[in-house]
């Protein structure tokens, strides 16, 4: 296997960022194909903790070749302060590639972002105000600014006039004080100059990558059921984290994508509104939490959680073209009696495998579900399939008998050592 896709098969925050940084040391390119700051993706390994936000998880690795791509949105400002933070903790000798076709979020996207969610009350989606939504708004309304224009001082000046005309008109009938052309444009050029050094072709880079036959991995953002056109809309991102869209959002050829590694955790979370069926409360949402350290990563957010939902996740698998998966934060079941897993929905009557359409259905569907024996161990240091607990094996096998998919890692604790790979992937 050369190319290998990254996908998050829930609503985000899988540990996308630690299997990627784990596969990595066999990696030639990471490549984050989509997304933007929205994302936060932790990685620890030798007793360090990093969140990367927008930087791809390969960027420790000297030898790794990380490439943003042309799907991203990219904050110049704040994915400078990312670089300089990491510089900063001796992260010196990297290679890192920006497109020339990412679209930029300058501050009225972020301010436009958080205007629409006011104005939505209790419709509200949750985002993280980052201004995604409204830079791939931009974009599919051709008034974008891309990596490509923003490097070249006249050209950016150009369309930040035109744009900035726009935006302001629209910010003042949302109620919003417009924004200054040259206080925009004095600061941002300076990390124009910053950036250039970084921007090129990168879908030109990659295919060359591929047809020297290096190992490339693809570092999705987000997960499958925050996919703008197939996840639980309006309650989505604004882009689409499948493994379908990675052809497109890095510039290559659908067939140079071979195998999609799901990423989900032993159980599911959400942060932001929107149904989650298999959703809990109480004092074993509470339990799962804490062991969990469920806390938004760009947020601080707490995050909801809830029971494994396979119907989530076998949608997830027919969409995305899931054919491997990482089962992670095994750890933090741990010490329940029973665990419950669901298999399928109740809806108006009828048993359903797939995920409705509206959110006024989705929102009504009950889950059904299997009961399972916990168990008590600590497992955060088992280093083999057969060190688990019985019921610990008997959970993941229900989990690929339901779900169609074989598990090829799952993971006991946020450390890169502690990972057990089940099936090579990436060798
Ligand atoms: P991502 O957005 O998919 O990269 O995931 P996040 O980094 O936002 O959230 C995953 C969280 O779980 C992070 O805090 C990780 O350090 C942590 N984590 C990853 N794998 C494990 C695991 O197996 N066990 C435990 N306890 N924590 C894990
Ligand atoms: P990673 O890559 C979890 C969620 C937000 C909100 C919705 C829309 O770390 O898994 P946006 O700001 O994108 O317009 O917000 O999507 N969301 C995520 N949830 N993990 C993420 O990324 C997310 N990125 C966006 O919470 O519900
Ligand atoms: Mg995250």
């Amino acid at each position: 296997m050369r190319t290998l896709v990254i996908v998050g098969s829930q609503w985000g925050d899988e540990g996308k960022g630690k299997v990627t940084d784990y596969l990595a040391q066999e990696a030639d390119v990471v490549v984050r194909s989509q997304g933007g700051n929205n994302a936060g993706h932790t990685i620890l390994f030798d007793g360090n903790k990093f969140a990367l936000r927008s930087i791809p998880s390969g960027i420790f690795n000297p030898n790794i070749k990380n490439i943003m791509a042309n799907g991203m949105v990219i904050d110049p400002k704040q994915m400078l302060e990312e670089l300089h933070g990491l510089e900063a903790r001796g992260i010196k000798k990297y290679q890192l590639f920006v497109s020339n076709r990412a679209h930029i979020v300058l501050p009225y996207h972020s301010a436009l972002d958080g205007a629409y969610e006011q104005f939505k009350e209790d419709k509200k989606i949750g985002t993280t105000k980052r201004g995604i939504g409204p830079t791939y708004a931009d974009k599919a309304n051709r008034i974008g600014i891309r990596m490509g224009e923003f490097i070249q001082p006249e050209l950016f000046k150009e369309q930040l006039k035109t744009v900035l005309k726009i935006k302001n008109m629209e910010l003042q009938m949302l109620g919003l004080e417009p924004f200054d052309f040259d206080a925009i444009y004095t600061e941002y050029s300076k990390y124009a100059e910053e950036i250039k050094p970084f921007v090129c072709d990168t879908a030109e880079l990659l295919e060359e990558e591929i047809l020297k036959n290096s190992k490339v991995l693809f570092e999705g953002a987000q997960g499958v059921m925050l996919c703008l056109d197939h996840g639980t809309y309006p309650y989505v991102t604004s882009s689409s984290p499948t493994g379908a869209s990675v052809p497109l959002n890095s510039g290559i050829a659908p067939r140079y994508i071979q195998d999609v590694l799901g990423i989900c955790k032993a159980y599911t979370t959400r942060v932001g509104e929107g149904p989650f069926p298999t959703e809990l409360d109480g004092e074993l949402a509470h339990y799962i939490r804490e062991r969990g350290h469920e806390y938004g990563t760009v947020t601080q957010r707490p995050r909801r959680v809830g029971y494994l939902d396979c119907v989530a996740l076998n949608y997830a698998r027919r969409i995305s073209g899931i054919n491997h998966l990482a089962l992670m934060l095994f750890d933090v079941l741990s010490g329940l009696d029973t665990i419950k897993i669901c298999y399928a929905y109740e809806l108006d009557g009828k048993i359903i495998h797939t995920i409705p359409a509206t959110t006024y259905d989705y929102s009504r569907v009950k889950p059904l579900y299997i009961e399972m024996p916990g168990w008590k161990e600590d497992i955060t240091s088992v280093t083999s399939f057969d060190e688990l607990p019985i019921q610990a094996q008997n959970y993941i096998r229900k989990v690929e008998e339901l779900t169609k998919i074989k598990v090829s890692l799952f993971s006991v604790g946020p450390d890169r050592k502690q990972t057990i790979v089940l099936e090579e992937l990436f060798k």
